[in-house]
């Protein structure tokens, strides 16, 4: 699917966006290592999230559907889980993969997890490592890519200084931990989201954590089932708040966004840019901090970003370039090399392709320069198949003049299904035939 979008001088209204997908994953997850059934409302039913619910199906676990935006996941206890007849699909979620690693390799029967051909080609070593020093025997290919071959087994806890900040290794690890003998310990280089040890302690589990250091108390022996409410996931939020602050007129407000200080990084570097950006009605909803979000067209200046504020925005830097391009001056990123090994080489693919809509924007090893303020001209792009990618060049197409053809955007659905219509809503005559 193609996805063409006009320039469009106006954005405005209120809106919100589907469930948070890190939190989902782990909604599901945990909803099925507990004790009995948990309730979820306002799931991501995206790609990926769909990805998790398949495996766990697969697993014996019951995923009941009372309503739209309601599910009941039966779950199964920590060792309940069925041995799976066939290979694990894991789609194109990284997350899927990475977490359910950890938790098959603690279980008693041999399980595969596989996947797309993106993400076969998507480094595993990151979690074959940890686990096999915890004792688990687990396979991969000669590149350290997926299928994962798992026999489960018996664990040990053990003490493991992640390389790169990355929330998928140290909620596999953990997650690991719960079936092994003695402490696990997870230290990070900086703090990423930290949706895992939240939904742990709140179910029970005996974790402390200390700066950047996170002690699991193993074996766990149950885990309680727990309700839980998603909120709004703000890296889908922080494509309209940026179309917001490009637009010329209007305004916007989206509401029960999650704003985890583990996330929030875009918006203390748009804050910075000089975005009229407004954040209201702070409140918790199960376990994490929520608000309603407005932004307003801004006149931006650019930015330097790098150090422990990557991790809090990882998925943010492909809406970011777009908006540096409308900044004034030199917008910096640095020590953000962990982009060339998400759903595709985002440096590259997003200094490619905004190149081709006329930014200036250079390619470095571990970020980007943009050079900013540039008038973009609207023209063919491609996808990469990176749902992230797809969603900052449609944004783009608000911005260029004429019109920009986004060539493969159905993966927009893997996290936010419905964007289009909702671009669509708030910025009318946007979208061809719209
Ligand atoms: C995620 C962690 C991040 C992020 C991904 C979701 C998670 O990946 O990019 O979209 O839910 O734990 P890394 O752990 O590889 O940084």
């Amino acid at each position: 699917m193609d996805l063409t979008v006009r320039a469009t001088p106006r954005l405005a209204g209120e809106t919100t966006v589907p469930g948070d997908k890190s939190i989902t994953h782990r909604a599901l997850l945990f909803g099925a290592m507990g004790d009995g059934p948990s309730r979820i409302w306002d799931h991501l039913e995206g790609g990926d999230c769909r990805a998790t619910m398949a495996c766990l199906e697969r697993l014996g676990i019951v995923v009941e559907r009372v309503a739209e935006a309601e599910i009941i996941v039966h779950g199964r206890g920590l060792r309940g889980w069925r041995p799976p007849a066939a290979p694990l699909d894991c789609g194109r979620s990284g997350t899927t993969m990475r977490l359910l690693a950890g938790l098959l390799a603690g279980q008693s029967f041999p399980s595969v997890l596989t996947g797309d051909a993106q993400l076969l080609g998507r480094p595993m070593g990151r979690v074959v490592e940890p686990l096999r020093r915890m004792g688990a025997r687990i396979r991969a290919t000669e590149e350290n890519s997926p299928p994962l071959e798992i026999d489960g087994g018996s664990l040990q806890g053990v003490r493991y200084e992640l390389p790169v900040a990355s929330a998928q290794v140290k909620s596999c690890v953990l997650l690991a931990g719960l079936y092994a003998q003695g402490p696990t310990v997870v230290v990070e280089p900086a703090p990423s989201r930290d949706h895992t040890e939240r939904m742990l302690r709140a179910r029970g589990a005996p974790l402390e954590s200390r700066g950047f250091e996170h002690t699991l108390a193993g074996p766990v022996e149950r885990l309680s089932a727990l309700d839980i409410r998603v909120p709004g996931d703000l890296s889908s939020a922080a494509y309209l708040l940026v179309a917001a602050l490009l637009a010329r007129e209007g305004r916007l407000v989206v509401r029960g966004v999650s704003v985890n200080p583990t996330r929030t990084g875009l918006l203390s570097v748009l804050n910075r840019m000089g975005a009229r950006m407004t954040l209201q009605n702070l409140r918790s909803e199960g376990g994490e901090p929520v608000a309603d979000l407005s932004a307003e067209p801004s006149t931006l200046r650019a930015a330097e970003v790098g150090g422990d504020l990557v991790p809090r925005m990882i998925d943010e830097f492909p809406i970011l370039a777009l908006a540096a391009t409308q900044a004034e001056g030199v917008t910096r990123v640095r020590d953000a090399a962990e982009l060339r090994v998400k759903e595709s080489d985002r440096i590259s693919a997003i200094v490619g392709e905004l190149s081709a809509l006329g930014a200036h924007i250079q390619e470095r090893p571990d970020g980007f320069n943009v050079h900013g303020p540039t008038p973009l001209h609207g023209g063919p792009v491609h996808s990469h198949g990176d749902h992230r990618l797809a969603m900052t060049l449609a944004v783009a197409g608000l911005v260029a003049s004429g019109s920009t053809r986004v060539q493969h955007a159905e993966c927009v659905a893997d996290s936010y299904p419905g964007f289009e219509r909702v671009l669509g809503d708030l910025a009318p005559g946007a979208l061809e035939g719209g």
